[in-house]
């Protein structure tokens, strides 16, 4: 017999695609990596948001919980369906229109379900640039980015997703439809309402739609490759570039040396400098302006050798080989596929504390198992590493303690366990023990407002008990 929900979605929303047999759902019962794993009655595709409107509206009729879900690529199982409550899988992959970019304005308009490469290649068109880049972004959705607030190379210069946000269009839990899609740059009539949404993981409303920011698009680009000894040393080499070519730097990538060297030995590719280095530097300056980069970026390369801070340095000639320098960054993920299970953490720290942050955690997970090694790699000019423990068949069930000690260490320096990739499903326990009990429970109250029946993606980010607990 057909569910109830489902007979109410096919009535309220006839457009709707539904699949409900084990093939046409099982893409999106387990997320990217494999790791999780879920169940639902169907898995619903609206086209319009009326029709994401009227599942909601069905979901909430029926006690149905609802998972929204973009280009399933996600790090922590934010958007695969947990636990045993009836389900629907959200998938807005059907909206994917991109609906006005305004010039002068330096707007993007663009539904949920629309690919960021897409919507990158739009504003380029136009002459624009949506400065949000991560290697996941030929699958990666507008809608999921906001939800995650994503954050990748870019956001040492433009900010992360937050930042691009101007306008947002979602359903919340009632099934109604809140809509702020002007894209005003300035306004203070009331609770700016979409940063509630921004980073909320799906738990407090479903993205339909967004205006994002544009920014002007870079006439030059420089791209350098640069082996250092240290974690200490590329942040002097950053401090250089700050007080030189500072608000050119649109990336500033940390590498060890045995991330980029798993690259090459499983994904191709070829080492850009003579000798291998204990540490990389990837970084782009980018510009408008018809100023001397180029040279002023050798200049500081050269001085940064002279102190000592660089080993060696070298700057792509060409496209191509900017692509070539990207891609020995852009496969680390890839590359972990081939050597086991990784234990993901996505740590945000002081930029000043990164070397410390780096050493005592490595410290942390070498006495814990001698067979544990490190994949340690990511945003260094953010703060923000993705320090990745790799463990060999048969120490699988080590993860929970790596997570422990790694996040104790995050702790110990004040930092954070969820820089970009979010809570999801994955951090979820390791968020109850270390945040601190009152910003949890303020955010159970968040909540509870505005999803008093806990149905928009429970059991992500909050406990899915916490809903009910006074
Ligand atoms: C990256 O910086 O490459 C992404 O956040 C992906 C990852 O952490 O694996
Ligand atoms: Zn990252």
């Amino acid at each position: 017999v057909t569910h109830p929900f489902i007979a109410a979605v096919q009535a309220a929303a006839p457009n709707c695609r539904l699949a409900c047999d084990a093939t046409g759902m099982e893409p999106f019962l387990t997320d990217c990596r494999g790791i999780f794993r879920g169940d639902a009655l169907c898995v619903a595709s609206p086209s319009t948001t009326a029709d994401v409107a009227a599942v909601v509206g069905a979901a909430r009729a029926h006690g149905v919980a609802v998972v929204p879900q973009g280009g399933n690529t996600g790090l922590a199982g934010g958007a695969t369906p947990m636990g045993r409550q009836p389900q629907v899988v959200l998938h807005l992959g059907r909206m994917r229109a991109i609906r006005r970019i305004d010039r002068v304005g330096m707007t993007l308009e663009a539904e949920a379900g629309c690919i960021l490469q897409s919507a990158k290649e739009a504003a380029q068109e136009k002459g624009r640039l949506l400065p949000i880049s991560f290697a996941a972004e030929g699958s990666a959705t507008v809608g999921g980015m906001i939800a995650t607030n994503a954050g990748g190379i870019n956001a040492l210069r433009y900010g992360t997703v937050r930042q691009q946000v101007l306008g947002l269009e979602a359903v919340m839990s009632d099934g109604s439809v809140l809509r702020a899609m002007s894209g005003l740059r300035k306004d203070n009539s009331g609770y700016d309402w979409k940063h509630w949404l921004i980073g909320s993981e799906g738990t407090l409303g479903i993205v339909t739609a967004a205006v994002l920011r544009l920014s002007p698009l870079p006439t030059q680009r420089h791209v350098a490759f640069v082996a250092v000894d240290s974690p200490a040393a590329a942040l002097r080499l950053l401090e250089r570039l700050q007080d030189s070519v500072g608000n050119a730097l649109s990336a500033f990538e940390l590498m060890s040396g045995t991330s980029v060297a798993r690259v090459l030995q499983h994904q191709g590719g070829r080492l850009p400098l003579e000798q291998a280095g204990a540490w990389y530097v990837l970084l782009e300056l980018s510009d408008q302006a018809a100023a001397q980069l180029g040279p002023q970026l050798e200049a500081e390369l050269f001085a940064a050798m002279d102190a000592g801070d660089a080993r060696d340095a070298a700057v792509a000639d060409n496209l191509d080989q900017m692509r070539q320098f990207w891609a020995l960054r852009e496969n680390i993920t890839e590359a972990e596929r081939h050597v086991g299970r990784s234990f993901k953490h996505d740590v945000a720290v002081a930029v000043s504390a990164m070397p410390d942050f780096i050493e005592r955690a490595s410290a942390a997970v070498t006495a814990l198992h001698a067979d544990l090694s490190l994949n340690v790699f990511g945003h260094l000019g953010d703060g923000n590493v993705h320090f990745n423990v790799l463990a060999p068949d048969g120490l699988e069930s080590l993860g929970e303690r790596v997570h422990h000690v790694v996040h104790d260490v995050v702790a110990a320096c004040e930092g954070s366990i969820a820089a970009e990739h979010g809570i999801g499903q994955y951090r979820v326990t390791e968020l109850q023990r270390l945040k601190p009990p009152q910003e949890m429970a303020w955010m159970a109250r968040v909540k509870r407002a505005l999803d008093p029946e806990n149905l928009l993606n429970p059991g992500k980010l909050l406990p899915a008990e916490q809903n009910h607990v006074a």
